[in-house]
Order: structure tokens, then sequence, then C-alpha cells
């Protein structure tokens, strides 16, 4: 009996230790400057894949449908993202494109077989529809090239439809198709994913590097103000030499490009949600490494000028990824839960925490395929993810500031010492935001927040992203994980405390002065 009393008191105590706070330290200087935070890190990414571009952006049949056969509803959650740069047409699709398969009148426009995921492509939406997408949407267009299966001469003819005002035989054929100005697209990707196996004209880096560079010349000597994106390695681990190729490719495109792009797909197959939450260390990691092979081309060029990152493609995907999941009308239907919201502040947070390297990123996809965006026929919601893009994409802007953060860790099979906060701060004017993900599945965690120069004035403002548990989602009517404006907080002086709860990821805005 008294043994089972102290077997009880035991427990007992564990538990009211298990239920303490944790505590940490946030301290914040703004003179340690990062680096300037690119409002085009919050991009956006459209393929013609799946319902992204039919059925999502584009439905002229649809009674949500505006004149165009823009979906009202879609392009009104669109603009809530305030998107800066939308990429388009892919992904894998642009490596078997030919983008004057869709100019001129529809009727005449070809349907074709789009090969990277087996769908009939009536290219009833191209280029123009694209141009005024984005201009109703109040975004920068960003269009990729086909150096799969298309030629150097196709992607100088197509900068040509879009950029140059009169004269040659493509920018009149844009005239006659009722576009007397320019579009005047100002950022352009060489070719998509061309070191994968799945890539339509899939080449080796040197092959790569030598065809994007005839293509790269011909782009600029036609347009010589846009910005060139060369197509580093895609996939980290499924490429056998990615630091190869990206030193390959900077070496032959050095002179031409402005950034370098990388992928990155996370995911949860295992369902070890501290090795999920641990996942997005592994972009902070590569972008040191192709920072300093940037550094290494750099002192190589022939007009030193500075070469960015721009992590083109990045999400969670791995539910609906491979076999039929991946192919026809309704591929990559990923459902979103809090986790995965927790791993998009993630994301952020590293490409903020880059701010000096990393000057575009763009999440993929928009609508329906990987999305933040999610449409039947009659209706659409947002997805978890969409909440913390949405609160970092209206805020997170100036500049980006180090952060120390000393406070409780955890271990995974990969990483040791991951802190469970995971934080990024931006700072503008006198105005600072403050981006907290806790990433402890149980557990609040109440931190000091102190800024080693300058004082607080309160209050701040906090919005949260959270929900009862790490797996809930969100459906048609039932949006249960959105961002939720919390009580403001008194700040003043140069620290202030707030506790923040077990997985979520919370936005503190107020002055710092
Ligand atoms: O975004 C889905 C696909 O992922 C893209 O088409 C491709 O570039 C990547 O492999």
């Amino acid at each position: 009996m008294l043994r089972h009393l102290f077997i009880c008191l035991i427990l007992l105590a564990g538990s009211s230790l298990m239920a303490q706070d944790l505590s940490a330290r946030i301290k914040i200087d703004k003179d340690r400057v990062i680096g300037d935070i690119d409002k085009n890190i919050y991009g956006n990414f459209s393929e013609h894949l799946g319902r992204c571009i039919y059925g999502g952006i584009y439905d002229p049949g649809s009674k949500l449908s505006d004149k165009q056969g823009f979906r009202k509803d879609v392009l009104e959650a669109a603009k809530g993202l305030n998107v800066p740069i939308l990429r388009w047409p892919g992904g894998n699709f642009v490596s078997g494109y030919h983008w004057e398969d869709g100019i001129g009148p529809k009727k005449d426009r070809p349907e074709r077989t789009d090969l990277a995921w087996h769908t009939p492509e009536p290219n009833t939406f191209g280029t123009d529809e694209f141009i005024d997408y984005c201009r109703k949407m109040g975004t920068e267009p960003y269009f990729a090239v086909n150096l799969g299966t298309g030629t150097f001469d196709e992607a100088r003819n197509w900068v040509e439809y879009c950029n140059v005002k009169e004269g040659p035989y493509y920018a009149e054929l844009r005239k006659k198709n009722g576009h007397p100005e320019p579009h005047n697209v100002k950022y352009w990707s060489l070719g998509n994913e061309v070191d994968g196996w799945w890539q339509m004209g899939h080449k080796n880096a040197e092959d790569y590097g030598k065809f994007a560079l005839e293509a790269a010349k011909l782009m600029k000597w036609t347009s010589p103000d846009i910005k060139l994106i060369a197509a580093g390695s895609s996939n980290f681990y499924g490429n056998s030499d990615p630091h190869g190729w990206n030193r390959t490719v900077l070496e032959y495109l050095k002179d031409y490009i402005d950034y370098i792009a990388l992928h990155r797909y996370v995911g949860n197959r295992e369902n070890d949600y501290y090795a999920f939450m641990a996942s997005t260390i592994d972009v902070e990691e590569r972008t040191k490494i192709v920072e300093a092979q940037i550094d290494e081309a750099m002192s190589k060029m022939r007009n030193p000028r500075q070469i960015y990152v721009a992590w083109d493609e990045y999400n969670v995907w791995y539910r609906a990824r491979g076999g039929e999941a991946a192919r026809g009308r309704n591929a990559l239907e990923e459902k979103y839960n809090l986790e995965d919201a927790l791993v998009i502040a993630g994301f952020l947070n590293a490409f903020i925490r880059n701010a000096h390297i990393v000057k575009m990123a763009n999440m993929a996809q928009l609508v329906n395929v990987i999305a933040p965006i999610f449409t039947n026929e009659n209706d659409m919601f947002r997805q978890t993810i969409y909440f913390p893009l949405a609160l970092y994409a209206n805020n997170s802007f100036g500049q980006s500031l180090d952060v120390l953060v000393d406070g409780p860790t955890f271990d995974t099979k990969q990483y040791q010492q991951v802190p469970y906060l995971d934080v990024s701060v931006a700072y503008q004017g006198e105005e600072v935001v403050i981006n907290v993900v806790n990433r402890h599945k149980d557990q609040p965690i109440t931190a000091e927040i102190i800024s080693q120069e300058g004082q607080f004035s309160g209050p701040f403002t906090v919005f949260e992203v959270n929900g009862p548990d790490v797996k809930t989602e969100n459906t048609f009517g039932k949006e249960v994980i959105k961002s939720v404006k919390k009580d403001d907080v008194a700040a003043s002086g140069a620290g202030f405390s707030y506790t923040f709860p077990a997985h979520s990821y919370t936005m503190l805005k107020g002055k710092l002065k």
C-alpha cells in the first residue's frame, strides 16, 4: 500500500514538472542587420498541372468566373497572399511547352498532350491570358523557358513577343493579338530542373551549361534589362552530385545570370513530428553551400556583380506524390494540416534569416496543386499553409535582423540541439516584426524578448496560427486553422515577455525605437 502511494507521489511530481512552462530568451539587436528582405521571397508559382490553371485560376464556364474566365473567388484569395511574383508555366510542364501554341485566336490553338503530367493541354490559357491575370492580381510575371524540348531561338522569340515594343516579327504578332504595349516581363528562368531524370530533355551539367548560355545570350541581346535565373540542382538527395551541378552551372552562366534556382519539398512520411519540424534546416544548409559556390564563381567574373539564390519551388509535398496521385486532372491535390503550416513558417524564417542572399522564393503552387487555395465547382477554401504565408507576405519587410535564441532544444535522427523556438525578425522604420514558431508539440514556451539596442514601445499586435491538434486540416466551409488576432501585448523598455503556445506560429508586431 505504502509502496503504491510512493509511486503515485513520484508520478505526480513528474507530471507537475512536465507541466511547468519552458523558458527561453530571444535577443534582438537592430544594429546587426543580415540584409534587406526582398519582397519576392513571398512569391508563388502556377503550373499547367492538374487543376492549377484549368479549374483553378481559369474556368471560363464557371458561374464563379469573370468575363475573362478567371475565378473571382480564387483571385480574391490570391490577393490576400500579397503575391509579389508569380512563376509560370512550369515546372516540369515547361520542358515540353511551345509557347506559340498558346497565343492568337483560341479556336486556332492546338491541343497537345503534356508528357510531364500526362494530360491534354488545350492551350486556351497562354502568354497573354497569364499577363492579364498577373495585372489583375497585382503581381510581377516570372516566365520559365523550355530548355528541355525547346530551342534557344524559341526562348529568344518569346522574349521578343513579350518585351520588344514594335518592329520585329514577334513584337508585331503581339500587337496583332491585341496587346499594343509590351508585357515587359522582367524575370526569366533558363529551364526547369534540368538535372532531373524526370525532366523532358534532361541534360548533364556541362550540356545544360552550354545550352543555357546560348539561350541566355540571345535573350539578353533581345531585352538587355531582363533578369535571368539558372536551373540549379533541384533535388539534393535525388541527385548524386548536386554541388557539382551547381558549380558547373555557375561556371558557365555566371556572366549572364542574376539568380540560381533551388527547389525543396519536404514531408512527414515517417510520421515523425520532430524530424518534420527540423526539415527546413536543410534549406539553410543548402543556401550556405550555394552561397559559397556563388562567391567562388563571382571571383572569376568579367564584371563582378552579385548573383542571388531563388528558392523558386518550395513546399510540403509527400502525400499526393508518385503513381496515380501525380497524373491527370486531379494530380498533386495535397490536403494540408497544422504541422504543415508550421513547416511553411520554418521555410519563411529560413529565407528571412538568409535575406542577404535569398532574394526570391516561390511557394509551389497557387491553387489546387500542392497549394494554399483549394477549389471545387461551387466553392473554395484556404488551406492551413495559406495563413503563415499571408502573415509574412503582408508584414515582414525591411531589414532582416540577426537574432539570438537561447532556450530548450530537441534532437532528431539527423540533427542535434534544434531549438524549439524558430525565430526571424524584420525591421523597417521603427516597426519590428518578430516571427516565432514554437515547434514543441505539447508545451508552451515563455520567452523574454530582449532588445540589445533601443527600446520597445507597446502595444504589440499579435497574430497566431494554431489549432486543436497538429493533424487538423481545413475543408470547404470549415477553416479551423487560420490566423487569429490575439489580445495586444504591452511592451516597453528593453524587454517584454510572451508565452508561445505549443505547436503554434506567432507574429508579434510593434515599435522598436
Ligand atoms: O511543383 C511540382 C513539380 O515539382 C514541378 O513541376 C517540378 O519542377 C518539381 O519537380
